[in-house]
């Protein structure tokens, strides 16, 4: 019976696993040229970036683009920012029909606005749709939603070189019904907002990890590699007690190996001696249990094209970690994401005991390069096909 059930899984749900609801919507999506536009009448003063607090503040205006099975895709709108009205049963309260990304737009020296690799924020958008049964969309079509929605709020992306616009697409099942089903309603929205630079000093804070085994962010057959809401908010109790116990941010274990997988909401990368004495960047793979981050793509492309030393993605346990710190070979770790760029780590918590990780040692030479590059890419100071000018 097992046998049989083994086989039937190998036979039906490989195919399954790819086609979601692919088949279903696959061939509609809403169009940037039926977009409207109706403008704020009461817009809100801009606030001072130094002032700026994550995910707080917002823009004058938002997208919204709805979608129903029997009507398909409406035609996508700006409007004055404002409250949505949502039925009390809606599919995205109670089973997490939810997902969402993160990207922003840069004011360069050059007074020209840019995005940073948007199709990358798109494609794993239009993937984590897939998994979540919600209507597909053309990918590019919402690029240029995104690009208007920010040229109306063009004066919100701060004149600063170390602020930037925060860019929130969320997309939410509507479905008005509490039935465990897929939502014959849908919400696509994007809000916007400043944000200022992660390190407010300019300089590096490495932070300090609490790395426990007993708690995952993902498990492989999971949903850990798309960006749905239900995966963040589980998390909020371990940040918590890593807090608690000192430290400020989650280093992500799983498996009966504790591989190292992402450190709070950042991809993570060692670089390393190998045993064999080379210079070594390896970061996780993308299995199933790591977001694949748009930081993350650029840090590996970089460091390909540089061709200065091995480039890995592969799986790290907590032993061969520490057999390497014990042993000198660890020169920086540091997460990667929108928020940061690059975060370096400074110490890590586990099982009672205190490592420091001597990247701040190190410079860190290899994050500090890396920053560089990126933010130079996103104002505009390398001219770059990855940040097109879109105002
Ligand atoms: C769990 C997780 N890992 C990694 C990242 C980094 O991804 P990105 O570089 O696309 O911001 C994020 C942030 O989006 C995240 O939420």
């Amino acid at each position: 019976m097992a046998a049989l059930r083994a086989a039937l899984c190998g036979r039906f749900l490989q195919p399954l696993s790819v086609s979601f609801g692919s088949l279903r919507f696959a061939s509609s999506s809403f169009k940037a040229a039926d977009l409207t536009i109706e403008k704020s009448n009461a817009l809100k003063p801009k606030p001072d970036p130094s002032t700026l607090v994550f995910g707080k503040q917002f823009s004058d205006h938002m997208l919204t683009i709805y979608w129903s099975e029997k009507g398909g895709w409406e035609a996508p709108q700006i409007k004055p920012f404002q409250n949505l009205s949502i039925h009390p049963a809606t599919s995205a309260l109670h089973y997490s029909v939810q997902l969402f990304e993160g990207m922003k737009a840069f004011r360069g020296a050059d007074n020209h606005i840019r995005l940073f690799r948007p199709m990358l924020n798109m494609e794993r958008m239009y993937r984590s749709a897939e998994r979540s049964s919600l209507p597909l969309f053309d990918k590019n079509e919402l690029v240029q939603c995104i690009k208007k929605l920010i040229e109306v709020d063009q004066e919100w992306v701060p004149y600063s070189s170390d602020a930037s616009l925060y860019i929130r697409p969320t997309f939410i099942g509507m479905e008005p019904s509490l039935g465990v089903s897929r939502s014959g309603h849908a919400l696509l929205f994007v809000i916007v907002g400043p944000v200022g630079p992660y390190f407010a000093t300019g300089t590096f804070n490495p932070v300090s990890l609490l790395a426990d085994p007993r708690y995952v962010r993902a498990c492989r057959g999971g949903v850990g590699a798309y960006k749905m809401g239900g995966n963040y908010g589980p998390t909020i109790a371990i940040q918590a007690e890593a807090l608690k116990q000192g430290c400020q941010q989650v280093l992500w274990l799983y498996g009966e190996e504790e591989e190292i997988t992402e450190v709070g909401t950042m991809n993570l990368f060692i670089y390393w001696t190998t045993e064999n004495g080379e210079r070594e960047l390896i970061t996780p793979p993308l299995d199933g249990i790591i977001l694949p981050g748009v930081t993350r793509q650029s840090l590996l492309d970089l460091a390909r094209e540089w061709g200065e030393f091995k480039v890995t993605e592969r799986k790290v346990g907590m032993k061969e970690f520490l057999d390497a710190l014990k042993g000198g070979r660890v020169r920086e770790v540091f997460g990667a994401g929108t928020a940061c760029v690059v975060c370096p780590v400074g110490s890590l918590l586990y099982k009672g005991q205190t490592y420091q990780i001597p990247t701040m040692q190190n410079g860190p030479e290899l994050a500090t390069r890396f920053f560089k590059e990126l933010t130079d890419i996103q104002y505009g100071r390398t001219k770059r096909d990855w940040a097109p000018v879109i105002v």
